[in-house]
């Protein structure tokens, strides 16, 4: 699959090159790519905004690249969670420092379903299973030890039996922008926008100056 990418990108920097370049498969090769070079290129940027605008931003890992868009898992109580509930639209942000390349998305955002959360829960460590029950996200702690207390209780309580709680599932950001972006000499960097209006239509493939 991979040595499909440079023939990929030369299409989707080529003026002249008409065809369709579907940008989940390019960005499915990208991060392949930025994979074989980086220990967590799923990293990403999630930006998000309060009911008053005020934007956030903070890091969490792409989970599943899904049919409809970009997943991520996480507390619903946390902070991201409650500018989600109010506002439910995201931006993400990948840098792969080894290639100097950037992917940008923008897009609603909507919750996985109770089935696709537990499948996922199910892969995730005994102790990242402990800890989503432990942590309240977002919420002050006094000290470290009352979140250490709180694993032991929940490791006593549950077991290896630890189910899904409630309030840990997935958002999937289901985009209408992603923009790929190319280091280039003297910053006249490659930018590639593919926008659309709605999850329903096709997507239009637009060069922006750097
Ligand atoms: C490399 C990295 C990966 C992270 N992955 C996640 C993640 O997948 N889910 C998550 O909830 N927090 C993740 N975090 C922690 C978040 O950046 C953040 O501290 C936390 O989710 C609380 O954010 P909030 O208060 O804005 O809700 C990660 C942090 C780093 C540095």
């Amino acid at each position: 699959m991979q040595s499909e990418l440079p023939a990929l990108n030369e299409q989707l920097f080529d003026h002249n090159f008409k065809g369709d370049i579907d940008p989940y498969e390019l960005f499915d090769k990208w991060l392949v790519l930025a994979s074989e070079k980086e220990p967590i290129a799923n990293a990403m940027s999630l930006a998000t905004a309060d009911k008053d605008g005020l934007p956030d931003t903070r890091i969490v890992l792409l989970k599943e690249r899904a049919d409809n868009g970009f997943t991520f898992y996480t507390n619903t109580q946390s902070v991201k969670g409650d500018e989600l509930a109010a506002n439910p639209k995201a931006a993400l942000g990948f840098f792969w420092k080894s290639l100097n390349w950037q992917v940008r998305i923008r897009g609603n955002v909507v919750s996985v379903s109770d089935e696709v959360a537990n499948a996922y829960y199910k892969t995730r460590p005994l102790g990242s299973r402990i800890g989503a029950h432990a942590s309240d996200q977002s919420r002050p702690l006094e000290t470290k030890q009352e979140l250490m207390d709180r694993v032991a209780k929940y490791e006593t309580q549950f077991g290896e039996d630890v189910p899904r709680p409630a309030h840990w599932s997935g958002y999937t950001i289901e985009p209408i922008e992603i923009e790929f972006w190319c280091d280039g000499e003297f910053r006249l960097h490659d930018r590639i926008r593919f926008t659309r209006e709605n999850t329903n239509q096709s997507w239009t493939r637009q060069r922006l100056f750097p």
